[in-house]
This record gives C-alpha cells, sequence and structure tokens, in this order.
C-alpha cells in the first residue's frame, strides 16, 4: 500500500470507529424501548399494577422523559458540543438503570423509567447530529444510519432477552443489561474528537483542523470543509437571528418536524410494541407469537443493513418513495387479513405481512427520517432544531402508544390498519413533494439551499 492509500485507511477507519462508538447509544434506544413489553408482566407482579392505566403509564412514561430529554439536550449540545452532551446522556442512563435495578416502590420505578426516557430522547438526535457531522458527505448516509442498525439490534436483543428469561421472573436484571452499553458510550466518548463543525462554530477553527487531520485524507480538503463550515457560521453572525423562531428557518423546522411525526403516525410502533398482542388475537401461544416477533425483529435488522449499503447512491429520496410504498401495500395486507379473520388468514401469512410492512419501514422512514433531521438544520441551531423535531418524534409516538389498543376496540383492527394505510399514503405525497435530496451534499450545501441568509 502507498502512504497515501495507508493514510487515506486510517483516516476512513477513525470516522468508522467514532461513528460505531456513538451508535451504542442506539442500543439503548433501541434496547430500552423494546426490553418493557416483555418485562411488564413480572413487574406487574412485583408492584401488584392490577390495571391497564399503571400498566400503560410503566410503558408510556420512557416516551414522555424522551420527549423531554430530546428538548433539554438541544440545548447542551449547542453550548457545550456534541461529545459532552453524548457523555452527559450517558450518565443520566447509568443513573437512571441503577435506580430501575434497586427500585424499592413504584414511584422509584416511575421516576427511574423517566429518566432512562430522558436518556433515549436525548441519544435519538445527539447521535445522528454528531456522526453526520464527523462524516465526509460520501459516506454520510451508511454512518448516520449506523445509528438505526443499533436501534433494530436493541430491539432484537430486548426480544430475545424477553423470549429467554420470560419464564425467570426477573425483570430486574432483563433491564439491568443495558448499563452495558450506557458504561461502553460514556468511557468510550471520553476518547472520542469533539465534532468539528462545533468547534469551528465556537471560533475554535484550529481545534476543528487538529480533529480534521485524524479523519480527512488532505489538507486541502481540511481548509475546504472550515471554510464551508465557516461560511455558513458567519453569515449567521452577520445579524441574523439565531433563535428557533427566524423566518429562515421555518421550512427547515416545518420539514424535520412533520417527517418526525410522519415516522411515528404510519404505525411502525403498533407492531413493534404489540405485535405479540396482535398474534395471539391471531390464535398463537405466547411463545409463538414471540417467536413470530423475533422473525418480525431479525426482518428489521436486516432491511436496515440494506438501506446502509445503498442509501448513499440510491439517495434518500428514493429510498423513502420505495420504501414506504411498500409499507401502504403492508398495512392494507393487514387490513384485508384482519377483515377475512385473521386466524383464518394464517398466522404465518400474518407474520410475513407484518414482516414486509416492518421491512419497508427499515429500508426508508426508519433511517432516512434520523438521518434527514441531522442534515437539515443550520448549524447555528442545529442541535436545538434537531431536538425540537426528535420531541415531536416522540410525542407522536406516545400518542400512537397510548391510543392504539384503544382504537382498536372501537373501530375494529381492519379499520384501524386501513386508516394508518391512509396516513402513510398522505405522508408518501408530503415526502415526494418537500423531501431534498441530500446525498453526496456537504452539511453547508444543503443548509444554503434549505435555510439561505437572505
Ligand atoms: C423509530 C422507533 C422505532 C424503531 C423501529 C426508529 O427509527 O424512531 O420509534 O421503534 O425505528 O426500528
Amino acid at each position: 500500500m502507498t502512504s497515501s492509500a495507508q493514510a487515506t485507511a486510517t483516516h476512513r477507519r477513525a470516522v468508522t470507529k467514532a461513528a460505531s462508538l456513538t451508535a451504542v447509544g442506539g442500543i439503548l434506544f433501541g434496547y430500552d424501548t423494546g426490553v418493557i413489553g416483555g418485562v411488564l408482566p413480572n413487574i406487574s407482579d412485583d408492584f401488584t399494577l392490577d390495571t391497564p392505566f399503571l400498566q400503560g403509564t410503566v410503558v408510556s412514561i420512557l416516551l414522555v422523559g424522551a420527549a423531554v430529554g430530546a428538548l433539554v439536550a438541544g440545548r447542551v449540545a449547542d453550548t457545550l458540543g456534541r461529545r459532552r452532551a453524548i457523555i452527559a446522556t450517558s450518565l443520566v442512563f447509568v443513573v437512571g438503570l441503577l435506580l430501575s435495578i434497586v427500585a424499592p416502590a413504584f414511584w422509584v420505578l416511575l421516576l427511574s423509567r423517566f429518566l432512562i426516557g430522558v436518556g433515549v430522547g436525548s441519544a435519538s438526535f445527539v447521535v445522528p447530529v454528531y456522526i453526520g457531522e464527523i462524516a465526509p458527505p460520501e459516506r454520510r448516509g451508511a454512518l448516520v444510519s449506523l445509528n438505526q442498525l443499533s436501534v433494530t439490534m436493541g430491539i432484537l436483543v430486548s426480544q430475545l432477552v424477553a423470549y429467554f428469561l420470560a419464564g425467570s421472573g426477573d425483570w430486574r436484571i432483563s433491564v439491568g443489561l443495558a448499563l452495558l452499553p450506557a458504561v461502553v458510550l460514556g468511557l468510550g466518548m471520553i476518547r472520542e474528537p469533539e465534532s468539528p463543525a462545533w468547534l469551528v462554530r465556537q471560533g475554535r477553527d484550529e481545534d476543528a483542523r487538529a480533529v480534521l487531520r485524524t479523519l480527512r485524507d488532505s489538507e486541502e480538503a481540511i481548509t475546504e470543509e472550515i471554510d464551508d463550515i465557516r461560511g455558513t457560521a458567519t453569515e449567521e453572525e452577520k445579524g441574523q437571528q439565531r433563535s428557533l423562531l427566524a423566518p429562515k428557518l421555518r421550512p427547515a423546522l416545518m420539514l424535520g418536524v412533520t417527517l418526525a411525526i410522519v415516522q411515528q403516525i404510519t404505525g411502525v410502533n403498533t407492531v413493534i410494541y404489540f405485535a405479540p398482542t396482535v398474534l395471539e388475537n391471531a390464535g398463537l401461544g405466547p411463545q409463538a407469537a414471540l417467536l413470530a416477533l423475533l422473525v418480525v425483529g431479525l426482518t428489521n435488522v436486516v432491511m436496515t443493513i440494506v438501506a446502509i449499503k445503498v442509501i448513499d447512491r440510491v439517495g434518500r429520496r428514493a429510498l423513502l418513495i420505495w420504501g414506504m410504498s411498500g409499507m401502504v401495500l403492508g398495512l392494507a395486507g393487514l387490513a384485508v387479513a384482519f377483515l377475512f379473520d385473521i386466524a383464518g388468514a394464517g398466522a404465518i401469512a400474518t407474520t410475513v405481512v407484518l414482516a414486509f410492512y416492518v421491512g419497508s419501514f427499515a429500508v426508508s422512514l426508519g433511517p432516512v427520517v434520523w438521518l434527514l433531521i441531522s442534515e437539515i438544520f443550520p448549524l447555528a441551531v442545529r442541535g436545538r432544531a434537531s431536538s425540537v423535531a426528535t420531541m415531536a418524534n416522540w410525542v407522536a409516538n406516545f400518542v400512537v402508544a397510548v391510543s392504539y389498543l384503544s382504537i382498536i376496540s372501537a373501530i375494529g383492527e381492519t379499520a384501524t390498519f386501513g386508516v394508518y394505510a391512509v396516513i402513510t399514503v398522505l405522508s408518501l405525497v408530503y415526502v415526494v413533494k418537500a423531501v431534498p435530496e441530500t446525498k453526496n451534499r456537504s452539511l453547508a450545501d444543503i443548509e444554503r439551499e434549505l435555510s439561505p441568509a437572505s
């Protein structure tokens, strides 16, 4: 290997390493949201939670915490930096998880679930933002989507844990397993570099240059990148308001918030959180239902890998359009399956349709929404703006999760999935009209298009 090829490989590896380590935040996101379904019966026994309301509160308080965490952490990421925000996030996880493990009373359990939620909400946007800022444009889609891959792996592991530990009743072990990734993330981040874009924004160009020397190949490319970032930063300084309410930010904010909501109201978590219930209604025994859920979880992981392979070549828009079309078919298929009595349609057929739907999500709204949220906001407010979009995602997640079972009991499965299908069609129309192609463009370039300095 020539020395320049060697340097390229070293820089490539440094970027991949930092991105993979940060993506451990995604494992925490996926595991902590996924594990609760499996351990809820044991928790309910321990604390004698005898009403659906109390059980629902244990599940949904995490989502409330996530909305709060997203909002608070946005400011931390803009003022103290992305790296410190990630380290703080991992500390919140550790405290929340320890409280869960020891929780002697119900209110402590609720507090711990809330804190874990704060960690989840914060990680869900700061990890993509950090990776997006250290990645070179031509690999940004794949690297940022490593976070979504971790989310899907976290969910899958939580399902496996539920499958194997279900009988043991020891929910504290299942919940506590997340301590491992939380500690790895916090300690690992101490040695990773700060985001160069954030450093430039702070006027620390030389520090940014030092970081970029470990991540990029040539001095020219580094100078160009710093100039590019500084260009957007100084336009901002020239009297532009640095407020989230600034008119120039509106189109990007509107796009980010809408996409965040679309990701949830098209129904993915009705499957991720409730598939065992759906499948048991379809006549499967609890173990078989959990096994079917594993098939769905595995499809989610595999199709996310497919998305990562192609996202920087085929682009964000194509993935969204094809994947969301698949989701519409999957939802319509579910509506039809329930119409003709699901037990008759067959448990295998239902599992296949569920997997098709989740697989279609996994190549589209799953990775692409988080990626776009990390790409479309101007540097000056990137942390805060993406945290607002992220908060909208968690609020929408909460609304879907708490309303799903009541909607099903009010209008039945066929109508419910039919409504989700219609919402997905409308969302697809919006995506076709509103989403810009961001592949292979620098973040500064995207900023100039979406939030031009007037
Ligand atoms: C979504 C989560 C969802 C997960 C499923 C994420 O992108 O934000 O709500 O549970 O994907 O893989």
